[in-house]
């Protein structure tokens, strides 16, 4: 796991180096989006370049890791409307090739499982962006999730309806109780996760995806195993790492030694 601590203001751009290096390389290839306000600079940036001619996203294909169950197609809530709105209408990627988790299907469980086919199909997931809630959720991965789970319903914590309350006119009985979301197993299969976190309400997951012990409780733990994660923090939600000396050292040396 690489930790970079950084002003949050950099974390877009740094992040959308890797995937202009991935889009460079694999003109074709296919993004993990997620919902959220931690990725947001990171979609301005991408949008910011793709504006420039930079960058083109126009042979892409992306999937998105959740969304509520039972929303109305075109809820402003619903996550599918708020990627269109936050990335896919301000860059090039064909919308019909974004591809994200049906919370409104009569079979859930028949549409958890062809989610599942689609991603496998595509070939797999290139770069997956992250955020991390509260509870050390990823997608919606709450606590005590498997760590082999795949696609499929879950029921969301009190913790995570109250933090997306504000969404939901700020009442959290008006947030979804349930959730369709990849599972742990799904997102550990992408071949290079980006989880971006800001603040300090994030410290205390930050330290335990970090530097925690592999836990049901923090579910990110889970990405300690995974071979080939980045973590992008600023120094709020970096305030609890005990080694974030050793980070900040060892970032500001890369490129001293071929890896
Ligand atoms: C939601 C999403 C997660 C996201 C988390 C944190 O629960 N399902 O994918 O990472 O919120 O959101 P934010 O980045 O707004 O703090």
């Amino acid at each position: 796991m690489e930790v970079v601590i950084t002003p949050e203001a950099s974390i877009g751009e740094l992040v959308a180096d890797d995937i202009t290096a991935l889009l460079t390389r694999k003109p074709d290839a296919v993004l993990g989006l997620a919902t959220g306000s931690s990725p947001l600079r990171i979609y301005d940036a991408v949008a910011a370049r793709v504006a420039r001619g930079e960058l083109s996203l126009a042979g892409a294909r992306a999937f998105t890791l959740d969304e509520y169950v039972g929303l109305p197609v075109g809820d402003p809530r619903a996550y599918r409307t708020v990627i269109e709105a936050d990335f896919v209408s301000r860059v090039d990627l064909p919308t019909e090739l974004v591809h994200g988790p049906d919370g409104r299907a009569p079979d859930l469980a028949a549409a958890c499982a062809s989610y599942e086919e689609a991603i496998r199909s595509a070939g797999g997931v290139d770069l997956q962006i992250l955020g991390i809630g509260t509870d050390g959720h990823i997608a919606f991965n709450e606590p005590g999730s498997s760590f082999a789970s795949r696609t499929r319903v879950k029921t969301l914590t009190e913790q995570t309806r109250r933090d997306n309350a504000r969404f939901f006119d700020g009442e959290p009985d008006l947030v979804p109780m349930h959730c369709v979301t990849q599972g742990l197993g799904t997102i550990m299969e992408a071949r290079h996760v980006v989880l971006v976190a800001a603040g300090g309400g994030k410290a205390e997951a930050v330290h335990h995806l970090v530097e925690g012990a592999v836990s049901a409780l923090w579910p990110a733990t889970i990405l300690q195993h995974h071979p080939r994660v980045t973590v992008f923090v600023d120094d709020e939600a970096a305030s609890r790492l005990q080694l974030a000396d050793y980070y900040r050292s060892s970032y500001a040396r890369r490129g001293m030694v071929t890896r």
